[in-house]
């Protein structure tokens, strides 16, 4: 998977998924940061347990790994509401997106991941769903196909996505609430690996708490997995205790640098400077030179290199900045110099 981080086996990524939910937090209490977002939406859930009624749909975008999945589920407790989980790619045909709705009670909460690889047809069908409440079941065909409206209970669609760019308009515009989930802050990232440390019982330093959180790309996801990587080594290397010694050891054993970088990220910038001197260079080329993906680089690697200044986007493709070429200890390329 494209945000698996930290050279996993396939029973390592099964055995994090389990660790992903037992860290997940349950309430808005326990989300750490986001405060703005948190705020908002705890207004309208208490307006909409006040009124009896459903929460206006909402949508999260952001790079993954930043809490949108979690913040769904909280919301579906935090209503009282149960919660149906599906993800835009899996829902193939508008008979299954029917089968979905109609399940729904009252004040239910569906999730759905991946909102922007839903099919058109399927889009489509979602509308009157999301506005009217009710959907359109076309029977038999030609001139004498018959429409069947079928009503459903008021319920909430909650969307996420890792970008809005690919959204249409008709869709973004029917969710009452767009929120952006950020990168966090290290203070944040680091309350977030001393909540999970309390969680699993570990011995962390403070410093080695906020050293995990400096190099965790600005990612709960990431800094968990860290933390996980980070016990395994202590617990076999030494006594269990994650100092700071323990978690810079640990984390060296890990390729993450100390901006928190990792293989991939320094690969990509790599590619840039040495093979396109620093860019201007389009994405379809660094993704055929990576072997990636397009999707991938743009939704997990791209935005944090952007946020961090190692790389500019340009009309005409991306380019290494300074802080790249520094970072990585390359000289700057005469040409670029000229
Ligand atoms: N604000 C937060 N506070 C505490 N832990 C968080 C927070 N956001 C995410 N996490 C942790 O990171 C993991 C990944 O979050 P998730 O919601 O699955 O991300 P996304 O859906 O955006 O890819 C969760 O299992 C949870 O343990
Ligand atoms: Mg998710």
């Amino acid at each position: 998977m494209a945000d698996e981080r930290g050279a996993l086996t396939p029973d390592k990524v099964e055995d994090d998924r389990g660790f992903d939910l037992t860290l997940r937090p349950a309430r808005f209490a326990d989300y750490v940061g986001q405060a703005k977002l948190k705020e908002n939406l705890r207004i309208f859930v208490d307006a909409a347990n006040r009124r009896d009624g459903a929460l206006d749909h909402v949508l999260f975008c952001g790079p993954p790994g930043l809490g949108k999945t979690t913040m769904a589920c909280i919301l579906a407790t935090e209503l009282g509401s149960n919660l149906v989980m599906a993800s835009g790619p899996a829902i193939e045909h508008k008979g299954q997106l029917a089968a979905l709705l109609t399940k729904l009670s009252r004040r239910d909460v569906l999730f759905i991941d991946e909102i922007h690889r839903l099919t058109p047809v399927v889009e489509e069908n979602l509308y009157t769903a999301i506005e009217d409440f009710r959907i359109d079941i076309v029977q038999g065909e030609g001139p004498y196909a018959t429409t069947l409206q079928l009503p459903l209970q008021p319920f909430t669609l909650v969307g996420a996505t890792t970008r809005t760019g690919l959204l249409t308009s008709p869709l973004l515009s029917r969710f009452g609430y767009v929120a952006r989930i950020d990168y966090y802050p290290t203070e944040e990232l680091t309350a977030i690996v001393e909540r999970s440390a309390g969680l699993l019982k570990l011995q962390t330093s403070h410093d080695a708490a906020t050293e995990i959180a400096k190099r965790s790309r600005g990612t709960p996801r990431i800094a968990n997995r860290l933390l996980r990587r980070t016990r395994d080594f202590a617990e076999v290397l030494s006594d269990g205790r994650i100092d700071l010694k323990a978690a810079h050891d640990a984390l060296d054993r890990l390729d993450v640098d100390s901006a928190g970088l990792d293989e991939m990220d320094r690969r990509f910038l790599r590619i840039v400077i040495d093979h396109y001197k620093g860019g201007p260079v389009g994405i379809e080329t660094l993704a055929a030179a990576l072997s990636e993906p397009r999707d991938t680089l743009e939704d997990v690697y791209e935005p944090f290199l952007l946020q961090q200044g190692f790389l500019a986007r340009t009309a005409r493709g991306r380019m290494a900045t300074d802080k790249a070429y520094e970072h990585l200890g390359i000289k700057q390329h005469q040409a670029r110099l000229l």
